[in-house]
């Protein structure tokens, strides 16, 4: 299949779910058939596609989906498409279809994948950022990270309440594997006195000192908020350090996990997600190959899919100085 105007879209979310699948599906499929393509919406991410589980879609396919949760497509991690003979199948299945052109809803293994295919078969690939954990390089914002964090704010307010009634220490666990985004916003968001996130050095003994010194001065109400990837990421085996180092402090622990990727996407999330639905077909559209499409400081951005990789960078330092200032 050589790259020229494409005539036949295929749409698929892959990896993680995330808040906002929908909304971004929708726009893909609404946006191509406007433009007079065809669409096909491909089941459980890579592994629809070497199965050939591909559908066609039009405008009534996405009716009354963009407010919810999941992903009406399914999504899937998987192992056949890292494989050359996975590959083959995939590309044996879009050909059949007729399909030209691939937008793939998903996170940086996900694009990782689409740019290995797009190298070997010739079939340009458009990514979207679709992960909670808000950690791609080159946009300021993923789809689902908005609804997760205010899922998480929503839920540590109400472990304030009986944390406030008890005199209480609480260690809430959030997700992200590999990015803290979550732990800072929604830290910050709750008024947590310690945040623990896998972009900064954990010193346990400050965090034992800062906890113990509030502990003398009688501030018993203490929210420590830990990202799951973080060296302290295990709230469990925290809350055992704490109780054995501060014997004192009523602690608890409370783990939010996957309450955080489900849920009706937040305004920002359908925004976003429609924004750059609409430019994932337009990119196909024009000829633009091989690129995410994210946005930076509020306007549409591409970057190369080979670019668009897991983003390991440092948080602010002035964050971590303002939580301590604000806990104190
Ligand atoms: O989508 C990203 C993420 O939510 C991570 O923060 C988390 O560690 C991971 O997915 C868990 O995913 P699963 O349970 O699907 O393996």
């Amino acid at each position: 299949m050589k790259k020229g105007k494409v005539t036949k879209i295929g749409v698929m979310t892959s990896g993680g779910d995330a808040p906002g699948m929908n909304a971004a599906i929708r726009a893909v499929v609404r946006t191509g058939t406007y433009n007079g393509l065809g669409v096909c919406g491909i089941m459980r991410g890579y592994s629809g596609l070497i199965e050939n589980d591909i559908h066609e879609m039009d405008s009534r396919s996405v009716a009354n989906i963009i407010q919810r949760g999941g992903t009406i497509l399914k999504t899937a991690r998987s192992k056949a498409f890292t494989t050359p003979e996975g590959r083959k199948a995939a590309y044996n299945n879009l050909k059949q279809h007729g399909i030209d052109g691939l937008i793939i809803i998903g996170g940086d293994g996900s694009f990782k994948g689409a740019q290995t295919f797009s190298n070997e078969y010739d079939i340009p690939c458009i990514g979207l950022p679709g992960t909670i954990d808000k950690d791609i390089a080159g946009t300021d914002v993923t789809i689902g990270f908005d609804t997760a964090v205010n899922t998480a704010v929503e839920a540590i307010d109400k472990i304030r309440d009986t944390m406030d009634a008890h005199d209480r220490l609480f260690i809430v666990e959030v997700m992200g594997r590999d990015a803290g985004y979550i732990a800072l916003h929604s830290g910050i968001a709750t008024g947590a006195e310690n945040i623990l996130i896998p972009e900064n050095k954990t010193d346990i003994d400050d965090l034992i000192c800062s906890l113990s010194e509030k502990e003398k001065r009688k501030k018993l109400v203490n929210l420590v908020v830990v990202a799951e990837g973080g060296e302290y990421g295990d709230a469990n085996k925290l809350a055992e350090i704490i109780k054995e180092r501060i014997p004192t402090a009523d602690t608890r622990v409370c783990i939010l996990g996957h309450i955080q990727r489900g849920g009706s996407p937040s305004c920002a999330d359908r925004l976003i997600a429609s924004h750059m639905g609409y430019y994932a077909v337009e990119s196909l559209l024009i000829g633009r190959h091989n690129v995410m499409v994210g946005v930076i400081n509020n306007k549409i951005h591409y970057t190369p899919l080979d670019k668009a990789v897991k983003q390991k960078q440092t948080i602010g330092q002035e964050w971590m100085k303002i939580v301590k200032i604000l806990a104190s």
